[in-house]
């Protein structure tokens, strides 16, 4: 318990000194304030919409998100769209048939596709398999404030580039600061007004790279605004069980203490 103090005192210590960048999975990994963070967060249903377009438009091209089915887009807490918007998404991708094995247009009750053509990993649960800040010892961030930085390092990554490129053991490598080793084989993907948001917002690789990001947040884990209630309401329960329990308890030791009971 008293650890946990000194360890809760120490990260605001940390947070209050008012570093901005921390180190975690090797690189640069900068906070981004997030609407799903926090105990009262929720997915900006705006902002999935335009990162599940980014991801198509851009993304999809080399990277799977072979565990995340279609049909959760018109989920509730999730992008939202209309299930004939779903259905006419989900057309534009090939699937096989896993039981007549032939290949057919997909419908909302399978997968995004995987995708392993340009050697990239899936994309499912990257922001989850990722940390970008390491707590409660971190030098900066850490995950009691800031989360796990699963998106931050999703968005550090793709606004991580330096322009600098080398070729080695025949592949082209791409320099980038928010990686380990400071250099991987993914070519900047983005660059200014690549897609065309519906909304107005402005593409810049920045806002791109968010909402990208918040969107392979909700696909890890669909489930956070959820599980958030849940904790919520059990909160309170237990807040008014202990009131109960406590009004309960002086009532029957009332006699022995010796003060009348009402
Ligand atoms: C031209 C193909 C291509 C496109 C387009 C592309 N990627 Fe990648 N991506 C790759 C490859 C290849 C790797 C593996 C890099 C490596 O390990 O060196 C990768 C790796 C990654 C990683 C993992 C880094 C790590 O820590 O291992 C993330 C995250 C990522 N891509 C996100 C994205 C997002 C988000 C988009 C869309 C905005 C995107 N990629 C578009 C090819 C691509």
């Amino acid at each position: 318990m008293f650890r946990n103090i000194a360890l809760i005192a120490a990260s605001a210590l940390t947070l209050g000194s008012g570093v901005a960048l921390a180190e975690g999975t090797g690189g640069h990994i900068e906070d981004v304030a997030f609407a799903h963070e926090g105990p009262f967060g929720k997915f900006d249903q705006f902002q999935l919409q335009r990162g599940l377009q980014v991801y198509t438009e851009v993304c999809a091209a080399c990277h799977g998100l072979k565990y995340v089915p279609l049909r959760t887009l018109s989920d509730e807490g999730g992008p939202g769209l209309p299930e004939d918007q779903v259905r006419a998404y989900a057309k534009q991708f090939t699937v096989t048939d896993k039981e007549t094995g032939e290949d057919r247009e997909a419908i909302p009750a399978d997968n995004f596709p995987a995708n392993t053509n340009a050697g990239a990993p899936d994309l499912s649960l990257m922001a989850k398999a990722r940390a970008g800040f390491h707590g409660p010892y971190g030098t900066g961030g850490n995950q009691f404030f800031r989360g796990m930085g699963g998106p931050e390092y999703i968005h550090a990554i793709l606004t991580g580039y330096t322009g600098e490129e080398k070729d080695e053991f025949g592949s082209t490598f791409y320099e980038n600061h928010a990686f380990a080793t400071g250099w991987l084989r993914m070519p900047p993907p983005l660059s200014d007004d690549q897609v065309t948001y519906a909304d107005g917002t402005k593409a810049t690789v920045d806002q791109m790279s968010m909402d990208v990001a918040s969107f392979l947040m909700w696909a890890a884990e669909p489930k956070l605004m959820d599980r958030k209630n849940a904790g919520f309401v059990s909160v309170i329960f237990l807040l008014v069980l202990s009131t109960l329990l406590y009004l309960t308890n002086k009532r029957i030791w009332a006699g022995i203490k010796g003060k009348k009971t009402a």
